[in-house]
């Protein structure tokens, strides 16, 4: 088999027989000529099944090593799509550092179905058990978590739920199958918001959900379809053209958040960096295991949550926006902006407090963007000091 940057560089690029045509084209079609009854051409209806979004799903189900890919509106939908795989009755196990949608999605619409969850460490098997009950029947977790960049040992807790008997979810955005392939780890069904790294440009929101095994992708077509979230045409197309530069793109995101929190690990205003790559990370070891590189995001902590908005203000090239994977450079702050559907305590238990700021780490020069952030830290400081005089 080809390299998987090959394969990255190639979606789409030899499959289009009439012009030969190296872009996959962008057919808008939503309906395709029977060529008589009881035949057709593969495609009947473009919800079911569409030519551009085809190549993109057959893609995403080779890179993740599984065995059918479905593409949904935004990275939301692809949850939302695998949640109704569950019934009134069934009960979740997921991690406790989740992003703040898929926590809101599970607590104040699946609950509303009967569908519950418990949030705990995901890489504490004695907690797996303790949450585990009867009626369980999935396990959701993120790796690395979002915002905190907690580390779940996939193959350990995939095999946990093969053994009981329930389906394994992994959130794989922060990573790509670029850098982690959890199918070949255990999981059965893999999702990512395909807005992030995989689209890479901060200009399409799509997601992904990649599934192994005969019946679940069945089951997964079967709601696809039915729910009907799925991504467009030219959306399909976007987000091909921007998962052929991956692995170079997240070479470069890996280097510069590297070298930006080694940085901060340095800087007197800072209290902690959140980041899989430092050695002194408690997932570290997990991480080298079962990835092979390390995200462009990670957190860290300032020594006064009084700095936040002088460094959100100050910040020029960096961008204070919501999201992460792009090329530019976007800071967040989770407690107030992507986190902020989630509970107080729960928050506060995690450690996603008011000093906590989240960095989706671009592919500018690092020189700038340490100089960027240098300055804002300084004049944060400057104003710090002048409050208090
Ligand atoms: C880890 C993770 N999963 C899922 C989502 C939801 O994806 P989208 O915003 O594409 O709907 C996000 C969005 O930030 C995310 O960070």
């Amino acid at each position: 088999m080809l390299k998987i940057e090959s394969r990255l560089a190639q979606i789409g690029s030899i499959q289009e027989p009439v012009t030969g045509a190296v872009s996959f084209p962008v057919y808008q079609a939503t309906a395709f000529r029977h060529p008589k009854l009881g035949q057709s051409t593969g495609f009947d209806y473009a919800r079911t099944k569409s030519p551009t979004r085809k190549v993109l799903e057959d893609a995403i189900a080779q890179l993740e090593s599984g065995d059918a890919g479905f593409a949904c509106s935004s990275g939301m939908a692809a949850l939302q799509t695998i949640f109704a795989y569950f019934s009134q009755g069934d009960h979740l196990i997921v991690s406790l550092d989740l992003y703040g949608g898929t926590y809101r999605l599970l607590e104040k619409i699946m609950s509303r179905f009967g569908v519950t969850a418990t949030y705990v460490d995901t890489n504490d098997l004695v907690g797996l058990e303790a949450a585990y009950q009867p009626n369980t029947k999935g396990l959701v977790i993120e790796t690395p978590t979002n915002p905190l960049m907690m580390i779940t040992d996939i193959e350990l807790v995939c095999t946990w739920a093969r053994k009981k008997g329930i389906v394994s979810i992994v959130d794989n955005t922060l990573l790509t199958p670029y850098l982690q392939r959890p199918i070949e780890l255990g999981a059965d069904i893999v999702v990512h918001s395909a807005t992030k790294y995989l689209g890479g440009h901060n200009d399409v929101l799509a997601g992904l959900i990649v599934t192994k095994g005969k019946e679940l992708s069945e089951q997964m077509a079967f709601l696809h379809n039915s729910i009907g979230a799925v991504l467009g045409p030219q959306d399909s197309w976007l987000l091909m053209r921007g998962m052929k530069t991956l692995a170079l793109r997240m070479e470069r995101h890996e280097q510069n958040a590297t070298a930006i929190a080694n940085f901060l690990l340095e800087h007197p205003l800072i209290d902690e960096v959140f980041y899989p790559s430092l050695s002194t990370h408690p997932g570290y070891a997990i991480q080298n295991k079962q990835s092979t590189g390390n995200t462009g995001i990670f957190s860290f902590k300032v020594k006064d949550a009084r700095l936040i908005e002088p460094i959100l203000r100050h910040i020029q090239l960096i961008a204070f926006a919501e999201s992460l994977g792009g090329v530019e450079s976007l800071m967040t702050y989770p407690a107030v902006q992507t986190h902020a559907d989630i509970p107080l305590e729960i928050r506060q238990q995690i450690g996603v407090d008011d000093r906590l700021l989240r960095f989706s780490v671009g592919i500018e020069h690092i020189d700038d963007l340490i100089a960027d952030l240098s300055s804002a830290l300084s004049k944060a400081q400057a104003e710090l000091e002048g409050d208090s005089l």
